[in-house]
């Protein structure tokens, strides 16, 4: 399709429940536009999978939440936004639909994160795959060269959120690890970047455990601001965006467990739908 059709949704994908954190505060901060959330539950976690499959999973995706009229996409998920992001943008989209339009998490949160520590000094925790594909670091230094930028991976918390067990006395013993671990390589860093979207529901207890001078960036309200910016700079995809203040939500998992699990994360009823892709 060339032209881009009125009514169109915002379309919020992610591996799992995580994006629904960043829609959250989307909501918050954009509450009149209508939103498909997509949650790619039967496959996650991707934070473990190569390149290959993230890109091949995360365009299967867009092109879902393309039949389901959605104009703009947010990849709320790290690990897409760093390992298919780029490669969907420049090679598929063209063909596919090129007057819509993609955006992801990282840059919008790298041209910020430099702003929260007072002395240079910045943590990162995110899955293995965003870890490694050093996309933080890459557009971190673009913004802050000055920054010393020490990114840790948590493989273990995204199976933790995603079975439902941050609440648990058993997710302690995975956030403490991983915060002694993340200090070990670096014990200066004043502030960490939650850099996975599942991350933020771990909150009370990375509190609970990190040393109260260490600051918390939550990337939820710095993707909702950096998404009203893009909304009021580019009125050839607002303008077709319906103003229904509406949520559809879609998974790849039997509906019934995402709404289950899901309700954990927005503390309101979910009723969502299967959706193969
Ligand atoms: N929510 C994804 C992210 O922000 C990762 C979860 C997963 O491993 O699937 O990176």
């Amino acid at each position: 399709m060339n032209s881009i059709e009125r009514n169109q949704h915002i379309g919020v994908f992610d591996s799992g429940f995580g994006g629904l954190t960043i829609l959250q505060e989307i909501k918050h901060v954009l509450p009149e536009y209508s939103y498909i959330y997509l949650g790619d539950n039967a496959r996650a976690p991707y934070g473990t999978r190569s390149f290959e499959t993230v890109y091949k999973y995360t365009l299967e995706a867009v092109k879902k939440l393309f039949e389901l009229d959605c104009s703009l996409i947010i990849l709320a998920c790290n690990t897409a936004s760093a390992k298919a992001l780029r490669t969907i943008q420049q090679q598929d989209l063209p063909k596919l639909a090129p007057n819509k339009r993609i955006l992801g998490v990282i840059r919008p949160c790298s041209e910020q994160a430099g702003l929260f520590t007072q002395n240079n000094n910045l943590g990162i925790f995110a899955t293995s795959g965003t870890v490694s594909s050093h996309s933080y670091e890459i557009e971190i230094q673009k913004f802050f060269p000055n920054i010393t930028v020490t990114p840790h991976a948590c493989p273990m918390w995204v199976p933790i959120v995603e079975n439902g067990e941050a609440l648990s006395e058993g997710a302690d013993y995975f956030v403490q690890k991983e915060i002694h671990a993340l200090l070990e390589k670096n014990n200066n860093i004043d502030s960490i970047l939650l850099a996975c979207t599942h991350y933020p529901i771990l909150l009370p207890k990375i509190k609970k455990y990190l040393p109260s001078h260490i600051s918390v960036i939550n990337q939820g309200s710095i993707v909702a601001q950096s998404l009203k910016k893009y909304l009021l700079q580019h009125p050839e995809i607002e303008s077709h965006c319906i103003h229904s203040g509406k949520i559809q939500y879609y998974t790849t998992e039997k509906a019934e467990i995402f709404n289950t699990i899901a309700e954990c994360f927005t503390h309101s009823p979910i009723i969502a739908k299967t959706i193969s892709l």
